[in-house]
């Protein structure tokens, strides 16, 4: 999910794992791609079926609306009621040296399902895919790759629980022959019609949608499960990375398999433009991991306000909250419920003025950023290598 937004004004909305666009240059209209994909919306008594189950309150982003719909999450929930196992999925394709925030929303968010859930965590870093797609040497895209692990380790994932695993190095054994019994059912017609792909794309592009298939089918690692448990699936995505998973919910039953059930997130709005999602081209419209103090605080001030041009408007109609991003990422990361209703209240009602809204949210990511440089300094190259062996997880479930 490393696509910049286009800025096309295109007259249709596109979503897709290579291009995030609305209409017109307006703002993506998430009940339609509901309605596209097929998926379903996240409803307050689902949000409160996982407080029952966890016995702990919601992550705020499942709590806000950040992640939003779902694939038979329901049922993941049905089965681990029952007692029954079952285990986490998700990736990074590794296209840029340092990530950005928008990057570390899934990972925050599936640290907090491992936690709450207590199961098992595969995370598929798709360095094939990125050297396919970014034409980048198979080292370089390797390289980066290990790079993006020490991010995505300093999120604070269980060494027990959890294996990271590069492309590469992994594709072989099961996991091919798993991918091979994918490919065996997705006709040239199917792959070009579900990913936008021509004639005139590489051979490698078609063939990569079965390796982010197969990690869905917990046989794929029979190092972590016994290879006929067949162990249900959640995937924790942003919904560019539906079209994969619809192919795979397509195949499955074929093969004997489940379906996997996902999360889907939101894209997380760029400081500058209030449409698609943070653009990687434009640093200024991204907080990056390796921000420093100033330069938060410079991108933050420069961010798109609903605030009024000057203070008498703003007092007499209050800030428009919809069109604010200081205020949207608040609700993506201030925990607290009732300060970030206090804001909402006299921020919309044009009791408090913008610059406090910003200086507030620059506290917040001024600290998110300064732990997680912290906890990515500790990380060691020891570290990497333990979390991408593979090994047996003994405890995994407990
Ligand atoms: N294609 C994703 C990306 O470009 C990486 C990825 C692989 C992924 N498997 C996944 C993302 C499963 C979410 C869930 O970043």
């Amino acid at each position: 999910m490393e696509f910049d937004n286009e800025e096309s004004e295109s007259s249709e909305q596109v979503v897709n794992p290579w291009a995030v666009s609305a209409k017109n240059g307006g703002k993506i209209d998430y009940d339609k791609l509901i309605d596209k994909f097929g998926c379903q919306r996240i409803e307050e008594s689902l949000i409160n079926r996982v407080q029952r189950l966890t016995s702990r309150q919601p992550h705020v982003f499942l709590r806000r609306g950040v992640f939003f719909a779902h694939r038979d999450f329901n049922m993941i929930l049905d089965s681990y009621e029952r007692g029954e196992k079952f285990y986490l999925y998700t990736g990074r394709g590794p296209s840029s040296e340092s990530l950005h925030l928008g990057h570390l929303i899934p990972f925050m968010f599936t640290k907090y399902l491992q936690d709450a859930f207590k199961v098992p965590l595969v995370i598929q870093i798709t360095d094939d895919e990125k050297s396919i797609w970014k034409n980048l040497k198979p080292e370089e895209s390797i390289r980066l790759g290990r790079e993006n692990v020490k991010d995505i380790i300093a999120c604070g994932f269980d060494v027990t629980r959890t294996f990271i695993f590069s492309d590469f190095a992994t594709v072989g054994g099961k996991f091919y022959e798993n991918m091979v019994e994918v490919s065996k059912c997705v006709t040239l017609n199917k792959i070009m019609a579900t990913f936008g792909f021509t004639g005139e794309d590489p051979v490698a592009k078609i063939s990569f949608p079965a390796v982010q298939a197969v990690p869905s089918f917990s046989s794929s690692f029979p190092h972590l499960f016994p290879v006929e448990e067949n162990i249900p699936c959640l995937i924790p995505c942003a919904i560019d990375q539906d079209p994969y998973f619809r192919m795979t919910r397509d195949v499955a039953p074929r093969l004997g398999y489940r379906k996997p059930a996902l999360i889907e997130s939101s894209f997380f709005p760029a400081l500058r433009a209030s449409s698609g999602k943070m653009s990687a081209s434009d640093a200024n419209s991204a907080i990056y991991m390796n921000d420093s103090a100033k330069d938060i605080k410079k991108k933050i001030s420069g961010a798109v306000s609903g605030g009024r041009d000057n203070m008498d408007d703003h007092k007499k109609y209050g800030a428009n909250l919809e069109e604010d991003i200081p205020f949207k990422y608040l609700s993506f990361f201030l925990e607290d419920d009732a300060e970030l209703e206090h804001i909402r209240k006299e921020y919309g009602e044009g009791r408090m003025p913008t610059g406090a809204v910003k200086m507030r949210l620059t506290q917040v990511l001024t600290e998110i950023v300064e732990n997680h440089r912290r906890a990515r300094a500790a990380v060691t190259e020891q570290m990497v290598d333990a979390f991408m062996t593979a090994r047996l997880l003994p405890s995994m479930f407990e």
